[in-house]
């Protein structure tokens, strides 16, 4: 075998990013840290090769700006509906009937973001599985995949997953930073793995984890503007950087960054029925 890195290395500066289509899985175009150049970050990202983004909701207070990025660009913006875990407050079933009534006055993608956060704040814990609970329902009654938002909560969502699960439940583990059998239960549940910049930072060590993922359970994310991958790393994150992330999963996996795109593409197309 030739040297591997310098054959990435250029490899990766030659490729025509016009050739290449990529999708950002997550991300949140629709808040205020765009409001000052939104286009521009759309722009950057077409060229860049990102064909689509999709768009998870947060509460209702985003809905309207998620809703008028999507009426500007059709073809490229996708909308998610759902309730965070960190906006489960005490009038989450206000919001939850928020959410279903947009399901049924439009198309969505997904039932997102949902899940559980621990990390923030715990005083909400019993109304965060409630909620979470709840729009599993949704998911099942629209069959809509389900975007999961697991933060220090692992333990709690695969207790809920295991009793949840069946054969059409289908979705996402939003930012999976989990160990090797976690992500086998995630496979066996047919579910994806969304990766994301932590994959690009150093002694995150799930470099190593996703080297034992088959690639065609992995879709690729942003989470802009949070969580911008090396070496973009600290910055706003921008849908633009997907390409460092699709690199990196290249390196890892010894295969080409065109393969990346192509299998993680179909991956999101399948998923979302794009
Ligand atoms: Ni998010």
């Amino acid at each position: 075998m030739p040297n591997i890195n310098i054959d990435k290395e250029f490899f990766y500066v030659c490729i025509d990013f016009g050739n290449m289509q990529l999708i950002d899985t997550h991300t949140h175009l629709f808040l205020p840290e765009f409001d000052s150049d939104r286009n521009q970050v759309i722009d950057n990202a077409r060229e860049n090769g990102i064909e689509r983004v999709l768009l998870p909701n947060v509460d209702s207070s985003t809905i309207e700006p998620l809703l008028s990025l999507v009426n500007k660009y059709p073809d490229f913006c996708f909308p998610m509906m759902g309730l965070h875990p960190t906006s489960v407050k005490e009038n989450f079933r206000e919001e939850l009937n928020k959410v279903e009534d947009w399901l049924n006055k439009r198309k969505f993608y997904a039932i997102g973001e949902i899940g559980i956060d621990l990390y923030w704040d715990k005083t909400f814990k019993n109304e965060q599985e409630e909620a979470f609970r709840y729009q599993i329902d949704l998911a099942k009654k629209y069959n809509l995949p389900i975007i999961i938002h697991a933060r220090e909560s692992f333990d709690e969502i695969f207790r809920i997953m295991n009793e949840v699960i069946d054969d059409k439940l289908k979705g996402v583990f939003h930012a999976f930073t989990g160990n090797d059998n976690q992500a086998e239960r995630i496979i066996e549940w047919g579910f994806k793995m969304g990766i994301g910049g932590i994959v690009t930072f150093k002694n995150s060590g799930l470099d190593k984890v996703v080297n034992n993922i088959d690639i065609n359970h992995i879709v690729l994310e942003t989470d802009a503007p949070y969580l911008a991958p090396v070496p973009k790393r600290g910055k706003r994150n921008e849908s633009a950087y997907i390409v460092h992330i699709a690199k990196k999963i290249a390196e890892i996996k010894n295969i080409s960054l065109e393969e990346v795109a192509t299998i993680t593409t179909n991956n999101a197309k399948q998923l979302f029925k794009l």
